[in-house]
C-alpha cells in the first residue's frame, strides 16, 4: 500500500500552481453530457475522484477523450436514451460526486439510475436535499435493490424550491435537472461557494439561463436544449488554501499561482491574524511566515464563510501556535479525526461535540499516522513537514482522490517527502535523506 514518508523541519520556499477546481470540475464534467454535441472541457485537475467519474459518464456510453492531461472531451450525443442509464461500478460507490449523475440524466433523459454516494467519512451526509428538489421538478424516486437510486419523470417542470440547509451538492443537483425542464425554477437558500458559480458559468456557456449563482437565490428559465462548449475550470480554493496554510506553518515563503485571491479571502483573513503575511497580487498569493504564529478562534460556515475543508489544516497549524484556539465545525460532525492522530505527534486537542480546543504546543514530534479522509490527510502532511524527525502517512488514497502530484508540488518547495510502495523503497528513502 503506497503510504508518504516525511521528514519534517524545512521551511517551504518557491512557488506553486494550483490545478483546477476538483468539486467544479464533478458538477461539470457531469453537466457536458446535458448535450448531444461536444464539449471540451480544459484545467480539469488529474485526481482520481475526477477520472472515476469521467469512467462513470463513459460507462453510460457517452464518448470521453482526454486531450492532454487536463483537457478532456466529452459527448453526450453517444448515450443511447432509454431505460438503461445506469450509473454504478465499483469506484464511483466511493466517491460523492457521482449524484451529480442523477441530476444530469434527469434533466436531459427523465431517468437515472445511480448507485448511491459514498465520499469521505465526515459525517452523516444525506441527499434529502437532492430528492426534494427533483421531487418538486416533478420527479418521482427510490432506492431500489443493489443499493442505488432510480429518479424518474415523464416531464420536468420548473419550480420554486427553498433549501432548509445551505448544500453545495444538492444546489448543483438541482441545476442540472432543472436547466432544460419547462418554464422557471427558483432555488433559495442556494449555496453560493465559487464552484456553484463555475458549474453556473459553464451551463451558461451551453445555452442555459441561469442568474444569480454565487448569491443565495438563484433562478432558471428552463430552455429546450443546450449546445456544446470550451470552458476552463477555476482554479482550486481549497488545494490554495492547503498551500498558504502549509506555507505558514513551515515558517515559509510561497508564491502560490493560478489562484483567484477572492476566494481565498476567508483564508488569507485568518493567516493574517495569526501572524503569517499574505499578499495577493491578480492570479497569485505569496505567503510568508518566520513560524512564530498566535491562536485564535475559527467557525466553518458555506460561502464566503471560513471553508470546511479548510478546517483541518488550519487546526494542525493553530495547535502549533502560542496559546488556545477554538474551532467549531458547524457543517459535517464527523471532521474532527485527525485530533487522535495529531496526538501521536504531541498535540494537546480536546473535542467536545462541535468544537476542538487547542493549546498550542512549541514542537510535533513525527509518528507513524493514518489520513482518515481527503482534507484531514492533507492536515497531516502539514503537521508532518512541520514535525521533528521523520512521519509517516498511510492511507494516501484518499489525499489522491483530491490533490494532483500533491509530494512533487511538496518537493519542489523543497519539503522532503516520498511516496513508496514498500519497506524497501522507504528505507533507501529514510537512508538517502538522512
Ligand atoms: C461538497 O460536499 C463538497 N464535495 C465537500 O468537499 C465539501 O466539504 C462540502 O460541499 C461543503 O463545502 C463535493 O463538492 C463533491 P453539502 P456536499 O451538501 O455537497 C447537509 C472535499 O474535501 N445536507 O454542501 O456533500 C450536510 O449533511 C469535500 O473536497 C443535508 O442535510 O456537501 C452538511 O451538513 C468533502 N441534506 C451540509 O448540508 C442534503 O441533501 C452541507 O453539505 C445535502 C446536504
Amino acid at each position: 500500500m503506497e503510504k508518504y514518508v516525511i521528514k519534517g523541519g524545512n521551511r517551504l520556499e518557491g512557488e506553486v500552481t494550483i490545478a483546477g477546481a476538483k468539486n467544479a470540475a464533478l458538477g461539470i464534467l457531469a453537466a457536458a453530457v446535458l448535450t448531444d454535441e461536444e464539449c471540451i472541457i480544459e484545467n480539469v485537475p488529474s485526481v482520481k475522484d475526477t477520472r472515476v467519474l469521467l469512467a462513470a459518464i463513459e460507462n453510460t456510453g457517452a464518448t470521453v477523450k482526454y486531450i492532454d492531461n487536463h483537457t478532456v472531451s466529452i459527448c453526450g450525443g453517444t448515450i443511447q436514451n432509454g431505460q438503461e442509464l445506469t450509473v454504478d461500478d465499483e469506484n464511483i460507490r466511493k466517491i460523492r460526486a457521482g449524484y451529480y449523475m442523477l441530476g444530469a440524466l434527469l434533466g436531459k433523459y427523465h431517468y437515472a439510475n445511480v448507485a448511491l454516494p459514498g465520499g469521505c467519512d465526515i459525517g452523516a451526509r444525506p441527499i434529502d436535499l437532492h430528492t426534494k428538489g427533483f421531487e418538486l421538478l416533478g420527479a418521482q424516486w427510490e432506492i431500489v435493490k443493489g443499493g442505488k437510486i432510480v429518479v424518474q419523470a415523464d416531464r420536468l417542470i420548473g419550480t420554486h424550491i427553498y433549501m432548509d440547509t445551505v448544500s453545495v451538492g444538492a444546489t448543483i443537483n438541482i441545476m442540472l435537472a432543472a436547466v432544460l425542464a419547462e418554464g422557471k425554477t427558483t432555488i433559495e437558500n442556494a449555496a453560493k461557494e465559487p464552484h456553484i458559480v463555475d458549474v453556473a458559468n459553464f451551463l451558461n456557456s451551453m445555452g442555459a439561463n441561469i442568474k444569480g449563482a454565487g448569491t443565495d437565490v438563484i433562478r432558471i428559465r428552463g430552455v429546450e436544449r443546450l449546445k456544446g462548449t470550451e470552458y476552463s475550470i477555476i482554479p482550486d480554493q481549497i488545494e490554495a488554501g492547503t498551500f498558504m496554510v502549509m506555507a505558514a506553518a513551515t515558517g515559509g515563503n510561497v508564491l502560490i499561482k493560478n489562484v483567484i485571491p477572492k476566494h481565498l479571502e476567508a483564508i488569507s483573513a485568518k493567516l493574517n491574524e495569526i501572524g503569517a503575511h499574505v499578499i495577493e497580487y491578480d492570479d497569485s498569493v505569496r505567503v510568508m511566515s518566520d513560524g512564530r504564529l498566535k491562536s485564535t478562534h475559527i467557525k466553518t460556515l458555506p460561502y464566503p464563510g471560513f471553508p470546511t475543508d479548510m478546517q483541518p489544516q488550519m487546526a494542525v497549524t493553530l495547535a502549533l501556535s502560542e496559546g488556545t484556539s477554538v474551532i467549531t465545525e458547524s457543517i459535517f460532525e464527523n471532521r474532527f479525526r485527525y485530533v487522535r492522530e495529531l496526538e501521536h505527534m504531541g498535540a494537546r486537542i480536546r473535542v467536545d461535540g462541535n468544537t476542538a480546543m487547542i493549546t498550542g504546543v512549541e514542537s510535533y514530534k513525527g509518528a507513524n499516522l493514518i489520513a482518515p479522509d481527503l482534507r484531514a490527510g492533507a492536515a497531516l502532511v502539514i503537521a508532518a513537514l512541520s514535525a521533528d524527525g521523520f512521519s509517516t502517512i498511510e492511507d494516501i488514497r484518499y489525499i489522491l482522490r483530491g490533490y494532483e502530484d500533491f509530494d512533487g508540488k511538496i518537493r519542489a518547495l523543497g519539503g522532503i517527502i516520498e511516496m513508496v510502495d514498500n519497506e524497501r523503497e522507504e528505507q533507501k528513502f529514510r537512508l538517502k535523506v538522512g
